[in-house]
């Protein structure tokens, strides 16, 4: 696919490693419907960067956990855009909570802005990528997708269920829709983040470093432009899921 005059609606698309997905596409031509939840000024500001980059650009809330505000944010981008060719689902609640501490508002808040919020996104717009004969989805995952993260439950499971979703619809939608994942691993940590668990996490990696939010970007503009994959997921995550394979002695200590 040639970005270039595409739609794309990015979730989460405000801050951090949304905002540089969105800035991502941006620069290399599409136009930018740019989710965001509470990040309002964020998003102003993300969108007033793409106009920069010379595209069109418009900000729009959601509540990805409720359906009515999913159903809204969809259809909202394509009347404004007369079409959306392209999905980019990378908001996500990070919350820090094993079974004990999940509670049923947790749960369903999570589960619904990765599962239902994308279930509805997915019902609403991928008719028209179908019936146009072109669609091109990426899901953003992590780690806790294939292992289990039981200090992050929700989380984990969510992104599991993201997964399973997204793989069904890469086989249901093709050969018009192309459906794939791209599962970061560390690149940005959250603010205040003490520098001892930077360094524990980056010993973790086989690369013994973060990444950066850009090598995420590179990541999900390869798959949008790959027209020859789909049900696919790319890690970026500098070795961190083999990393426990390394030979005793070679470890970063
Ligand atoms: N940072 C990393 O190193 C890393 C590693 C692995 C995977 N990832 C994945 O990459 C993506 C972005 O990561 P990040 O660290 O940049 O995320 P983040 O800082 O935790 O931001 C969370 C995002 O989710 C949105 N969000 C939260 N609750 C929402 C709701 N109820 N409805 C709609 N949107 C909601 C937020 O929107 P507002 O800010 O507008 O409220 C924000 O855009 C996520 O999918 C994450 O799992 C990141």
């Amino acid at each position: 696919m040639n970005l270039s005059g595409k739609v794309a609606l990015v979730t989460g698309g405000a801050v951090r490693v949304g905002r540089a997905i969105a800035l991502g596409l941006a620069s290399a031509g599409a136009h930018l419907a740019v989710h965001y939840h509470r990040s309002a000024d964020a998003a102003q500001e993300t969108v007033a960067e793409a106009r920069r980059r010379g595209v069109k650009a418009i900000a729009l809330q959601a509540d990805l956990a409720g359906p009515e505000e999913a159903r809204a944010l969809a259809r909202a981008a394509e009347a404004h855009f007369g079409r959306v060719d392209i999905v980019v689902h990378g908001a996500s609640p990070f919350v820090r909570a094993s079974l004990s501490g999940t509670t049923p508002e947790i749960w369903r808040q999570v589960l619904g802005v990765l599962v239902d919020g994308f279930f509805i996104l997915a019902r609403e717009l991928t008719p028209g990528m179908v019936a146009r004969g072109e669609g091109n989805i990426v899901v953003i995952l992590d780690r806790g997708t294939f292992d289990p993260w039981p200090d992050f439950l929700a989380h984990s499971v969510g992104k599991s269920a993201l997964w399973a979703l997204a793989r069904n619809l890469a086989v249901e939608l093709a050969p018009h829709v192309r459906v794939n994942g791209v599962v970061p691993g560390p690149v940005l940590p959250p603010p205040d983040y003490p520098e001892e668990d930077r360094a524990r996490i980056a010993r973790g990696t086989l690369l013994g470093r973060w990444g950066d939010p850009q090598d995420v970007v590179e990541a999900v503009l390869f798959l949008l432009r790959s027209d020859y994959i789909t049900g696919e997921v790319l890690f970026v995550d500098g070795g961190e899921r083999w990393a426990h394979r390394r030979p005793v002695g070679s470890r970063l200590e």
